[in-house]
């Protein structure tokens, strides 16, 4: 009987732990907009109370305005709008929200009458320019139980910046940069010799960034994203951070010399290898935004090096010979790459493209070319192979090489890059860290995969200094030390998409990944976090590896309150997709 009791009363403490949500609008729980307006005067921008970014298309919208939703209509792609919009981000799909089978959206075209769902756009966005903003808004988000999301420039593959019912840090306007030579991190013994450095705010974007390093004869390793657009001071480095000089300088979190963040009770700290060593660790890898609101970011400056460029398309004329030119590739994909080249290798509609730089001109491994060439000569002996672009180009430094290849590519070669700069659609992605021993063991094997993937364009950005470092010294799973080239593939849909066929595109690439989840299964091979597999089952292994269960136990310490939980983020399989409610205790 005592047993059956306490059983009870067991299952009901579960119960009401198992119902704790977050206080979404229109729940009595929510802030009124006294509230909200009392808060306002404690920031230092005005509040942002919004609606999505189409709501002036809608007749039915308080905020109808034709001019206005031309003026969106005429932006709807620009991903450098996108990332400067409060309410606005990359990928469409991830301002609906699907539920009970339906697609909850606001689009820029709509029917007569219709009306303009909220979706998963913030309502209140907090315009963050200071510290005190930040901590302002944690203590205000904490005190009302509110489902607190940040979001930077809004490149985020999962959807992770935005939220059902929830309430935003807006980061991008937070733009500062600064370069020294003389960079010591905070609480460094003294006498620690000063280094290269330079100090962003969140929002700064890598094509900015590279041109202001360029100006400082410099280089920054960071994103290749066509436009630049993608965001250089957070998302990048808390994912890990891929660059196509990664090889020679290591990933975003090898760069990272000191982050300056705010933790979810509020404090600020500046952490690095000297100051809370196991946040620093967890911050390199971790994801945003887990651990808590990055306000600076220091990353190592590198020497500006002149860049050797090769470029080369071959195009085959059945899939035999696509078979066997992808196989003949795989087989030097590793000699290639340990002999100083980087970059990408775009394949489909039977055409493989190299877009690869090497350092120094002339290369300053003298074997680069050697190397390249073998690759080159044994794909021209492929019958029904056509090669129709063989190239080498010399770039004054990296900037130079990036910015005619994936900004303004009218003065570069092969496959352009510039085109893939389009925002506004409705994307999934899937990707997989494919280990270096795959390419010298199962080059077949790895050729039938590529078949079965109608095109991607898979970044050689690993080995050398990547293989180097510790798989320890951060979050990163320790795939990546192994890894040479991560391969990823994206899908889109249609606006007018139903849920089921929307969840056959998600199903679509994640079974394009398959057989390279079969050949490097999790912990050897895994998934890089800012190229999310929605449908990833064992996110846990795939994003961390055995560094998971170290995450897990720094977030229940760091994140008590369980306020920054996202869609398969650190500790989020005790909530609902939504990352409103807590399903477990
Ligand atoms: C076109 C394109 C090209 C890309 N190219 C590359 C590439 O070359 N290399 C590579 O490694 N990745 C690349 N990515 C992936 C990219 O690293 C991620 O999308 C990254 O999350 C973008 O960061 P953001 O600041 O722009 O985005 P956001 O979506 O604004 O933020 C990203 C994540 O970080 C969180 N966050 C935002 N600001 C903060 C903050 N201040 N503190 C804590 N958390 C925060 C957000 O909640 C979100 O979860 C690319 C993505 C796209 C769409
Ligand atoms: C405004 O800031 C003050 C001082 O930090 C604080 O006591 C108060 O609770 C804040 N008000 C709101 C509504 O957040
Ligand atoms: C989905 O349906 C349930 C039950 O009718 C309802 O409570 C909920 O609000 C709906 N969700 C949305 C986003 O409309
Ligand atoms: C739109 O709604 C208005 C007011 O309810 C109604 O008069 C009008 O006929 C509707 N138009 C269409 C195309 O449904
Ligand atoms: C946001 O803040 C910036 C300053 O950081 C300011 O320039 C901008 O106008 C503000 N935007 C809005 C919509 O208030
Ligand atoms: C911005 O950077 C400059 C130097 O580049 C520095 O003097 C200034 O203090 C910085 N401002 C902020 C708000 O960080
Ligand atoms: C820039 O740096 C490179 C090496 O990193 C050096 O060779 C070159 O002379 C420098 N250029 C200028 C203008 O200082
Ligand atoms: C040069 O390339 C060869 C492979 O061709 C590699 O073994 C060697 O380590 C490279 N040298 C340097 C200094 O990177
Ligand atoms: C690279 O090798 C090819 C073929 O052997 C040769 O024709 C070319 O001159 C070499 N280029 C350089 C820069 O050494
Ligand atoms: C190879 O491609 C070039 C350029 O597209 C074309 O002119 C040529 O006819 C092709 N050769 C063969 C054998 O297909
Ligand atoms: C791109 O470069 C070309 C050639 O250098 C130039 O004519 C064109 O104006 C540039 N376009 C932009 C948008 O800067
Ligand atoms: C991949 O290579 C390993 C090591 O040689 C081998 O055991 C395995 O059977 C290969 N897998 C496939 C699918 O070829
Ligand atoms: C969806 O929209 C496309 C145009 O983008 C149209 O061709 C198609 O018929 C529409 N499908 C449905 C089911 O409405």
């Amino acid at each position: 009987m005592l047993t059956r009791l306490l059983l009870l009363l067991l299952l009901f403490n579960a119960a009401i732990a198992w119902q704790k949500c977050k206080c979404l609008p229109g729940d009595p729980c929510f802030p009124s907009p006294s509230t909200w307006a009392s808060f306002a005067k404690n920031l230092s921008q005005p509040l942002i109370s919004q609606l999505p970014l189409a709501a002036p298309c809608y007749t039915t919208s308080p905020a109808y305005d034709p001019q206005a939703c031309a003026a969106v209509q005429a932006q709807q792609s620009s991903s450098s709008f996108l990332a400067a919009s409060s309410n606005g981000i990359q990928w469409t799909n991830f301002m609906e929200l699907v539920a009970n089978d339906t697609v909850y959206q606001c689009v820029y075209d709509p029917k007569p009458n219709a009306t303009c769902y909220q979706g998963r756009v913030p309502s209140y966005s907090i315009n963050v320019s200071t510290v005190t903003d930040v901590q302002q808004t944690i203590k205000f988000a904490t005190t009302h139980n509110l489902h607190l999301v940040v979001k930077n420039n809004g490149h985020e593959n999962l959807g992770r910046m935005f939220g059902y019912g929830s309430v935003e840090l807006f980061m991008h306007n937070l733009q500062n940069s600064t370069f020294t030579d003389s960079f010591v991190p905070e609480g460094a013994p003294s006498g620690t010799a000063g280094q290269f450095a330079v100090t962003i705010d969140p929002g700064v974007q890598w094509g900015t960034l590279y041109s202001l390093a360029s100006q400082n004869n410099r280089t920054v390793a960071g994103g290749i994203g066509a436009g630049g657009t993608v965001g250089a001071g957070a998302g990048w480095p808390l994912g890990g951070g891929h660059s196509v000089l990664s090889p020679y300088y290591g990933l975003g979190v090898d760069n990272v010399l000191q982050f300056s963040v705010v933790l979810p009770n509020a404090s600020f700290v500046v952490t690095n290898q000297y100051q809370y060593p196991d946040l620093f660790w967890a911050l390199r890898g971790g994801g945003g935004p887990n651990f808590g609101v990055v306000l600076k970011t220091t990353y190592r400056t590198h020497p500006n090096p002149p860049y050797t460029a090769a470029f080369y398309t071959a195009t085959a004329n059945s899939n035999a010979s696509y078979f066997q030119l992808l196989e003949t590739f795989n087989k030097h994909h590793n000699s290639i790459a340990d002999s100083g080249w980087a970059g990408f290798w775009p394949f489909q509609d039977q055409t493989l493209y190299l877009t690869l730089i090497a350092q120094g001109a002339p290369t300053y491994n003298t074997t680069a070319n050697a190397t390249l060439q073998s690759f080159i000569s044994d794909s021209a002996a492929i019958s029904g192979v056509n090669i129709t672009l063989n190239k080498q180009v010399i770039y004054s430094n990296f900037e130079d090489w990036y910015y005619n290849n994936f900004i303004n590519s009218t003065n570069g070669f092969g496959y352009n890059y510039s085109l893939a700069d389009a925002g506004g659609l409705r994307v999934t992605v899937s990707s997989w860290l494919i280990p270096r021993d795959v390419f010298d063991n199962n080059a077949t094997a790895l050729a039938q995969a590529w078949l079965g993937i109608p095109a991607s364009r898979p970044f050689m950005v690993g080995g050398g200094a990547v293989a180097q470092a510790d798989p320890d010294s951060s979050a990163v799973t320790p795939a990546w030390r192994r890894t040479i080239s991560d391969v990823i593939v994206a899908n889109i849909w249609a606006e007018n998409a139903t849920v089921a066929e929307i969840q056959a595109v998600k199903q679509g690439v994640y079974d394009q990944i398959q057989p390279l989840r079969e050949l490097a299964p999790v912990p050897y091979g895994g998934q890089y976090i800012n190229e999310p597999d929605d449908l990833e089952v064992d996110w846990q292994g795939a994003y961390w590896g055995r560094h998971y269960p170290r995450l897990l136990a720094l977030k229940k310490i760091i994140d008590p309150n369980d306020l920054f939980i996202v869609y398969k983020g650190v500790n989020s399989e005790s909530w609902d997709v939504n990352a409103v409610c807590k399903t477990l205790p």
